[in-house]
C-alpha cells in the first residue's frame, strides 16, 4: 500500500471531513468549509504545512505542522497527523509524520505540541512511541441548548440588568468593537489556566483571520456581555447549523470582572439563541483545572464527552 503524499488542497476538504470529523476536539465541527478556513487562515510567513495522503484518489490521511497561534513562542509547533480508522497499521500514519516532523524541525520547531481524543487510544498509543509526552487534559461536555431552563436565563438577565448589565450579540458589535473585542477575548485568554507568560501577542490581523473570519462563527448567537459601554464577558459559539452541531469558541469574563455570574449569562444566552435556531448539540473543552469554567458547564447540565489529551515532545 502506497498512498501518495502531497500538499492538502481545498478539494480534499469534503473527502476528508467525512472521516476526520469524529477525530475533532468537541468544540470543533470539522465541515469541509471549516477545514478550509483552518488551513488558509495560517499564516504564511510562519510556514504552515498540510500534507494528504491520497489513495485511489480519495484523501485518506492528513498531517499538520503548523505555528502555535494562541499561546504561541518561537521554536513551538503543532502537529498532527490521523488515518482513516479502515486503513491504520499500515504505514500510513508513519509515512505522514515522518514529513511532518522534518518539516517542523526545518522551521525551528524545538517543542513539539500535538493531541489526541481519548476515546481514540490509537493516537496515544503512536504519539507515545515518537517521544510525545502527556501534559495536559481538557475536560469535554456536551449540551443540548434545548434543554437549559428558560426560569434560569430570564433570573440571570433581570438580576444582571438590574446590576447594569446587557447582552448582546456579536453581530450588533462588529465592526466597530472589533479592537475592544479582540482586547476582551485575549485579556480573558491570557487569564486561563496554562497559558504562557512568555506567549508572544497575538496581532490584530491574526485574529481577525483566525477568528473572527470563521465562516462557522455565528455572530447571531455569539453574545457579548457590556456594563454601559464596557464589554466584560463573551461565549462564541461556531458550527454547521445543517447539522445543528456547535462547538463553543470561547467563553470568557474579564478578569476584573470575574465571580458575578457573567460568564453563565453570555454562555445561557449564546446557548438559548443556538436552540432556537436548530442546534441540538454544542460540544466544549475545557481544561481539568478550570474549576469556574467547570463549575458553570456542571450547572448548565452538560453531558461528558471523551477527553482531549495535549501531549508534548521537546521543550522545557
Ligand atoms: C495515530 C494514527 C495517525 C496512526 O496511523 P496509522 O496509519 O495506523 O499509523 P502506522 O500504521 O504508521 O503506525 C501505527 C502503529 O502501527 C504499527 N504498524 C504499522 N504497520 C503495521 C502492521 N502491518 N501490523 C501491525 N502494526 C503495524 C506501527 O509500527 C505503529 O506502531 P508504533 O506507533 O508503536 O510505532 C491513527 O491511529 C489515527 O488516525 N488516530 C486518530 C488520530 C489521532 O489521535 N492522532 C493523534 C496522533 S498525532
Amino acid at each position: 500500500m502506497r498512498p501518495q503524499v502531497r500538499p492538502f488542497r481545498d478539494a480534499d476538504a469534503t473527502g476528508l471531513a467525512a472521516w476526520l470529523d469524529p477525530l475533532a476536539p468537541a468544540e470543533e465541527v470539522y465541515s469541509p468549509a471549516f477545514l478550509v478556513h483552518q488551513r488558509r487562515r495560517l499564516p504564511a510567513s510562519r510556514r504552515p504545512l498540510w500534507v494528504v495522503a491520497v489513495l485511489d484518489r480519495e484523501p485518506v490521511g492528513l498531517g499538520r505542522d503548523e505555528p502555535q497561534i494562541f499561546g504561541g513562542r518561537p521554536g513551538v509547533r503543532r502537529t498532527w497527523v490521523g488515518v482513516r480508522p479502515d486503513l491504520r497499521r499500515r504505514g500510513i500514519g508513519s509515512r505522514l509524520w515522518q514529513e511532518i516532523e522534518a518539516h517542523a524541525r526545518a522551521m525551528g520547531g524545538l517543542t513539539l505540541r500535538s493531541w489526541a481524543v481519548s476515546n481514540e487510544p490509537e493516537g496515544e498509543r503512536f504519539l507515545l512511541a515518537r517521544g510525545f509526552r502527556r501534559i495536559e487534559r481538557g475536560l469535554q461536555s456536551w449540551i443540548d441548548p434545548t434543554s437549559i431552563d428558560a426560569g434560569d436565563l430570564e433570573r440571570a438577565t433581570a438580576e444582571a440588568t438590574a446590576r447594569g448589565f446587557r447582552v448582546t450579540t456579536l453581530r450588533e458589535l462588529l465592526p466597530q468593537a472589533e479592537p475592544a473585542l479582540r482586547r476582551l477575548f485575549l485579556d480573558a485568554d491570557t487569564h486561563a489556566p496554562h497559558h504562557n507568560a512568555a506567549a508572544r501577542p497575538v496581532a490584530a490581523s491574526t485574529f481577525r483571520r483566525m477568528i473572527l473570519e470563521n465562516p462557522l462563527l455565528d455572530r447571531d448567537c455569539s453574545t457579548v456581555v457590556l456594563h454601559g459601554d464596557e464589554l466584560v464577558a463573551l461565549s462564541w459559539l461556531k458550527g454547521d447549523r445543517q447539522l445543528g452541531r456547535y462547538g463553543v469558541e470561547f467563553t470568557g469574563t474579564a478578569p476584573h470582572w470575574r465571580g458575578r455570574g457573567l460568564a453563565t449569562l453570555a454562555k445561557l444566552s449564546a446557548l438559548h439563541l443556538a436552540g432556537r435556531a436548530g442546534v441540538r448539540w454544542v460540544g466544549t473543552a475545557n481544561d481539568e483545572n478550570n474549576a469556574p469554567m467547570l463549575a458553570v458547564n456542571r450547572r448548565l447540565g452538560s453531558r461528558p464527552l471523551a477527553d482531549l489529551m495535549m501531549y508534548k515532545r521537546g521543550g522545557s
